[in-house]
């Protein structure tokens, strides 16, 4: 079967992100702080003769000890069904139970969440331990006697960064229910797919929410959502809706009679319930967190609660390096993966407190940061490139006027330019905070690869050598190993499984090993892990002090300020309006976000104005994705730019678009289409005037 989804740079996709990737050049190592260094949890390099290959699998022991378990495993790694792996076998534990009643005895009173409200005038919220734990018990009470919701059950989540949003996942988890958190800003059309894939019969979400000092109307796309579930088979039961301000609804969708539950008029009945939270085994799914891949359909990528909880925790002490007394603020949406590991499970699984903030960093202006980390004492905040970009560029000289007391810096989803990371470590940190890149992905639940913040040089623009027990490499196109030190980008792999990788893509077992393992098989029958090296999908180089430096997905996947969109999911949204006969989507440098998708579009004979058409395209893909995945313009061309069996050549578009030499096309059907489309893009003497360009919300880093 030809893989779809396996590809690799040149081998069915023409144009990745990896191949317009900037290359910027090696720089020096910088020693850790030596304030940090003192107080860091693992200040001692040796801990890396404990994870050397050669200790695997049971080197991860270390982590799945920092767990409670109701009953301890007896294996921890069973590859009988490589690729598909068992973690911690025989095991059983519960998830809320880690994350919420072990830490009562010692923990009560402490607070879990500092949550922030985007209205300033609305106080800050601390909910403890011991408040947390009520709430998840009577919401848990809540979803299991009035949705009926039982372990196993899948229940689809849509909300925004409030704190109903980890009590809903802890009381699934305490049920034994996968949850499956569909990021807040994801349009009501991209939720419906997201419930009819997963099969949920349950939707929770809240009447609304404020963001850019909006309040949004957020029910009405639960509305949508069911709408479009219904389309694809999936009914849905209950929709359980949460309230932003509890004295009024905030919202004028209709109610449903029967289908929606107001949850605050709901709650009072399970005052003081406690669930006991059901022992799940090590391997019984956790949460479903969709993602995008080659192919329109979104992914649900299936963790696992041992082996996943485990992998949250112990990376989040070495990496995030939390300790109990920290304020931790890390900047991602719970809706996305690094929400869930590095605010939800591996925090709270520490008994850590965490800022929680509703809405736009930069409203209702650019020191909004930096107010709330000084006022609540953060001392370390992990974010992505964007953000830090879009701070910098709103006021370079901002975190200068605030008493911060940052001693750990973090990022994570995008490559960070030397001179970002700079003001990163100088600026916000003032060069007493350590700073490290995070590179991973949802797939695979916890970091991959970075420095350990108290042991390793660090290095700007480098996310820096494999996470404890994580063996990388990169391998070219044949699968041959490519040396650290060539300076030649292939394919980053990862040669072992590791505790946190995902179990599988909910309901397509098959699209998980061709996906992921298939490539760089050795023997598709093999029960050994060596013989299944995983394929990230970024393309990468490794210098020869073995850190590594990625470009970008080789796959037609674009990373807007952080985030994954599929190019073949923008493409089928475009397509959705009736005047477009061919649409292509290419990533484009962004200052800020790092990449944006470009559109290119044809239109059908006798279609109306193309500007209108352009416009309707922008508003579909907001629509049916979200505005994140707004384009950065709209290209409405006379002829695509093919070859001559017909197939659209991405990689002439995305070279236009991002000003970059067209290379040979004089084996294309229509070579004088290029020149067409290069006045269009490019009117000759003129800095680029983008007659349809859709600015986006410039101070959106999209990050929710
Ligand atoms: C990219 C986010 C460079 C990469 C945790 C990956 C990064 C995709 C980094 C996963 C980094 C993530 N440096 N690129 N530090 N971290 N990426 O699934 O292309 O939302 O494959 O997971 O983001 O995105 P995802």
């Amino acid at each position: 079967m030809p893989d779809p989804e396996g590809a690799a740079p040149n081998s069915g996709v023409d144009v990745s992100e990896a191949q317009i990737a900037v290359h910027w050049k090696e720089e020096e190592h910088l020693p850790p702080p030596a304030k940090f260094v003192s107080q860091a949890n693992v200040a001692d390099g040796s801990i890396r003769s404990r994870f050397t290959l050669d200790r695997f699998p049971d080197c991860f022991r270390e982590y799945a000890e920092l767990l409670s378990w109701e009953r301890r495993w007896h294996t921890t790694l069973d590859t009988e069904r490589a690729p598909f792996y068992r973690w911690f076998v025989g095991g059983r534990l519960n998830a809320s139970f880690n994350c919420l009643d072990r830490h009562l005895p010692h923990h009560a009173a402490k607070p879990a969440f500092l949550w922030v409200p985007e209205p300033e005038a609305e106080p800050v919220l601390a909910v403890t331990y011991r408040e947390l734990y009520e709430r998840v018990n009577e919401f848990a009470a809540l979803l299991r006697d009035r949705a009926g919701v039982r372990a196993g059950d899948r229940v689809t989540v849509h909300l925004p960064m409030v704190p109903e949003l980890p009590v809903t996942m802890l009381a699934c988890a305490r049920l034994g229910a996968i949850h499956s958190v569909v990021f807040g800003g994801f349009s009501g059309e991209a939720c419906g797919v997201r419930i009819a894939d997963s099969g949920s019969r349950v939707l929770v979400t809240i009447d609304g929410y404020y963001r850019g000092g909006k309040l949004l109307d957020h029910k009405a796309n639960a509305d949508l959502a069911v709408a479009a579930a219904a389309r694809e088979g999936q009914r849905v039961d209950h929709v359980l809706v949460w309230r932003r301000r509890p004295e009024e609804r905030s919202t004028s969708a209709p109610w449903v009679e029967g289908r929606d539950l107001d949850v605050v008029t709901e709650l009072p009945r399970f005052r003081g319930a406690e669930v006991p939270p059901v022992p799940m085994e090590s391997e019984a799914p956790l949460f479903l967190m969709y993602t995008s891949g080659t192919t329109g359909r979104p992914k649900g990528c299936q963790h696992g609660t041992g082996g996943y909880l485990a992998y949250a925790v112990g990376t989040s002490r070495i990496y995030q390096d939390l300790h109990p007394e920290d304020v931790y603020w890390c900047l991602a949406d719970i809706g996305w993966i690094t929400g869930h590991t590095y605010i939800v499970y591996g925090p709270l699984a520490l008994a850590t407190t965490s800022v929680l903030y509703e809405g736009l960093p930069t409203f209702p202006d650019p020191a909004r940061i930096w107010r709330i980390a000084e006022r609540l004492g953060v001392t370390i905040l992990h974010t992505s490139p964007t953000t830090i970009r879009l701070l910098r560029k709103a006021d370079p000289e901002g975190p200068r006027r605030f008493d911060l007391r940052f001693k750990h810096l973090t990022t994570v989803g995008e490559p960070i330019e030397p001179d970002v990371w700079r003001w990163y470590f100088e600026v916000v940190g003032g060069g007493r905070a350590a700073v490290v890149d995070t590179w991973w992905q949802t797939e695979t639940g916890g970091v991959l690869c970075s420095t350990i913040p108290g042991v390793d040089p660090m290095k700007p623009g480098s996310a820096g050598p494999g996470a404890l027990g994580v063996h990388p490499v990169i391998l070219d196109d044949h699968g041959a190993e490519v040396p650290p030190g060539t300076g030649r980008a292939g394919n980053l792999c990862i040669r072992n499984p590791w505790p946190g990788i995902f179990q599988t893509i909910w309901g397509d077992p098959e699209r998980f090993v061709a996906t992921y393992f298939r490539r760089f098989n050795r023997d598709p029958t093999s029960r050994d892990w060596q013989d299944w090296p995983y394929f990230a999908g970024d393309g990468a180089t490794e210098s020869s002090d073995g850190y590594f430096r990625i470009l970008g997905r080789v796959d037609d996947v674009i990373n807007v300020a952080g985030h994954r969109l599929g190019t073949k999911e923008i493409e089928s949204a475009c397509l959705t309006v009736r005047e477009v006969a061919e649409a292509a989507v290419v990533p484009v440098h962004d200052e800020l976000r790092g990449r944006r998708p470009e559109i290119y579009i044809s239109l059908k004979p006798g279609a109306s104005d193309p500007g209108q058409v352009a416009s309707a395209v922008a508003r579909a893909v907001e629509e049916q994705i979200g505005k994140i995945a707004r384009p950065s313009a709209v290209r409405v061309v006379a002829d695509m730019p093919k070859t001559r069996s017909g197939k659209i050549m991405r990689r002439v578009l995305g070279a236009i678009s991002n000003s970059l030499d067209v290379g040979d096309i004089t084996t294309l059907a229509n070579p004088e289409a290029v020149a067409a489309i290069q006045a269009l893009v490019r009117p000759a003497g003129s800095s680029p005037p983008r007659p349809s360009r859709t600015d986006g919300d410039a101070a959106d880093p999209g990050d929710r």
